[in-house]
């Protein structure tokens, strides 16, 4: 049993930690948002705008039952790890994340952008799910696939919701393409006040090498992360014809992230998805749109019971997982909440993460007297007049 020292009961309190033990702008890039950060703030002040149906207080369920599954995986809480590039968070990235994952019963996605090659990944949490842009040529896209698939990676998603805008009113971190002896001198001073982070990545043999190895060439070194952005930039976005052949060619379970539109969802099942998840990249696409939450009971509506339809997106307590299955999500997916508990703790503050998040579950279902999360309905939410903005229907 971890002490109540280490232990920390809200994510909030994860942010916290998170924030005093890493250099400003390693958290800053995770706090992210882009121009004016209103969609970012949105996603999860529109969580504060549902409320509860007043609870019952007899005749209540004794167990509640969280399993469900995704993309094929059973997972034991409707929660999984969203895809993010954590390089520079902790030195065992998302293999920390693979296995707090897994020890949650729960799939993880791994971006393409990552810091851990895909098989060490795999072979951490097998409940893996590999996460693309469509970035390069069709045939690097699908060595990338294919080195995915050979290491277990059990589904395939494709994020398409990032216009690489670049303004950010709060000011964007510098990130160094290498940490040479210059990026080490310009960084130095956030490292002196930081001195616990830097003591970690020089216990685990170095400071963080920004290379993205999922993104290599056969036997090629690992690009920089800035190598493989300019490359994204230039890649024309590809059109509905191109995902239909990228889920062909992929044959598995296929999961689109970034869809807020129920036409795009429509168009989604129609070649083939599996899942979609409803999402605005963390507030990271176009600012000014509205909250992922927000979209989703129209997406649910268009194609719910015909795929999966996942929210991700501004979660950050139980109670929000059981909003966002209440409006129609068979699960969500969770970003920054996980990197703070990365940041505060390491595997096991990820895996805090995950218990703080199946223990707000447990007691929202308790409260509202339903003994399963299938057993949600909108009935359980109640929700103010223009919250979907005009997106439903
Ligand atoms: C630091 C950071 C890096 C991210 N990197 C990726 C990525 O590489 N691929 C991807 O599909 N989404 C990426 N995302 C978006 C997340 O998968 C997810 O959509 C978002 O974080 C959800 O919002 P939340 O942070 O409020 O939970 C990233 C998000 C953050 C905060």
């Amino acid at each position: 049993m971890a002490s109540t020292r280490e232990w920390f009961e809200t994510v909030e309190e994860a942010r916290r930690r998170a924030r005093r033990h890493l250099p400003r702008s390693v958290y800053m890039s995770l706090v992210a948002g882009t121009e004016k950060g209103l969609t970012l703030r949105d996603n999860v002040a529109a969580f504060s705008e549902l409320r509860f149906a007043p609870p019952h207080i007899a005749g209540l369920p004794s167990a509640r039952q969280q399993a469900t599954s995704v993309l094929g995986q059973e997972i034991s809480l409707p929660v999984i790890a969203s895809p993010t590039g954590v390089q520079a968070v902790h030195p065992d990235g998302e293999l920390a994340v693979a296995r707090a994952t897994a020890g949650a019963g729960t799939a993880m996605g791994l971006s393409a952008f990552a810091s851990r090659p895909v098989e060490e990944v795999a072979a951490a949490n097998p409940k893996l799910f590999f996460q693309v842009y469509w970035s390069g040529s069709k045939d690097a896209i699908m060595q990338r696939i294919e080195r995915a698939r050979n290491a277990g990676a059990k589904a395939l998603i494709v994020t398409l919701d990032w216009s690489f805008s670049n303004g950010r009113d709060w000011g964007s971190p510098a990130i160094p393409e290498k940490m040479d002896l210059r990026a080490i001198m310009r960084f130095a001073p956030e490292g002196l006040a930081r001195p616990g982070y830097v003591r970690q990545w020089l216990q685990a043999g170095g400071l963080p090498d920004l290379t993205v190895p999922n993104m290599a060439a056969p036997g090629q070194p690992a690009p920089t992360f800035f190598g493989v952005y300019g490359e994204w930039m230039q890649t024309t976005p590809p059109s509905w014809a191109d995902l239909a052949w990228l889920r062909e060619q992929w044959g598995g379970p296929f999961m689109v992230k970034g869809v807020m539109r129920p036409d795009d969802a429509r168009r989604c099942l129609d070649l083939g998805a599996s899942a979609v998840s409803v999402s605005n990249h963390g507030g990271n696409n176009l600012d000014g749109t509205p909250a992922s939450i927000r979209a989703l009971p129209a997406v649910a509506d268009a194609v719910g019971s015909q795929i999966e339809v996942l929210l991700d997106g501004g979660i950050r307590r139980g109670s929000d997982v059981v909003k966002a299955l209440a409006l129609g999500a068979r699960a969500v997916m969770i970003g920054r909440a996980y990197l703070w508990g990365l940041a505060a703790g390491g595997s096991a503050g990820v895996q805090n993460v995950f218990d703080v998040l199946r223990g707000g579950i447990d007691s929202t279902l308790l409260a509202l007297g339903r003994p399963s999360v299938g057993d949600l309905s909108p009935d359980d939410v109640i929700i103010p007049p223009d919250f979907t903005r005009g997106l439903a229907k």
